[in-house]
């Protein structure tokens, strides 16, 4: 199984100082991606659902906020198994060098049929909890990874990252594959504009759990 090198853990921590976000292509292994790409093409519509927003008492389905059918991943098989152990790799070097506490990582397949979106939010649920209580488990780290073959740049889709501060666009990411986006959550509001074609991608987000804190 496959785990990151020290070399790719530094980029990305140095890249979460500095800017708190990194957009990187090469950090998974090409056959792992391709395993992803097949498994993800071999899924059936029935596989996948519609995604809430929130959680707890603030979940709810919200169409006009995202349009995308989501399958959370589990180590069900080697693919998924190989997935996961390459996100724990990340999640202990990240832990030993930015001292985060990340405790645990969540992630799903997510599907934008065409004209899909995900309006602009954040990832976080700090502080969206019920009467301001906080969520046990929040989200520290967002990752994205790509699973769209032969994207051009005409085909939309973007991932636009926005600086919280002035939201101005920091970065519009095409979802080409095989491209991983990192980023702080509680940073960066972000959204996903709609496409032409189809678009698969991985979304997954390290938790702290604030219980324990
Ligand atoms: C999300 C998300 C971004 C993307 O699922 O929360 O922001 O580019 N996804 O798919
Ligand atoms: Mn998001």
């Amino acid at each position: 199984m496959h785990s990151l090198s020290d070399m790719q853990l530094d980029e990305i921590a140095d890249a979460l100082v500095a800017t708190g976000y990194l957009v990187v292509d090469d950090l998974l292994p090409t056959e792992l991606i391709h395993s992803l790409l097949t498994q993800f093409n071999s899924m059936k519509t029935t596989d996948f659902h519609v995604a809430g927003t929130g959680r707890l008492a603030d979940f709810g389905i919200h169409h006009t906020v995202r349009s995308d059918r989501i399958h959370w991943i589990e180590p069900s098989n080697k693919t998924s198994a190989e997935f996961l152990h390459f996100m724990e790799s990340l999640r202990l070097g990240i832990n030993r060098r930015l001292f985060l506490g990340l405790f645990d990582y969540e992630s799903h397949f997510a599907h934008y049929p065409i004209g899909a979106f995900y309006k602009k939010h954040v990832d976080s649920f700090r502080g969206a909890g019920e009467q301001g209580k906080q969520h046990k488990k929040n989200r520290v780290l967002s990752t994205v990874l790509y699973l769209n073959e032969h994207w051009q740049p005409d085909m939309g889709g973007e991932l636009v990252i926005y600086a919280q501060e002035n939201n101005r666009i920091l970065a519009k990411v095409l979802p080409t594959l095989g491209r991983f986006v990192i980023f702080l959550s509680e940073k960066f509001p972000h959204e996903v504009l709609p496409a032409i074609q189809e678009r698969n991608s991985i979304a997954g987000w390290f938790r702290v759990n604030e219980g324990e804190i």
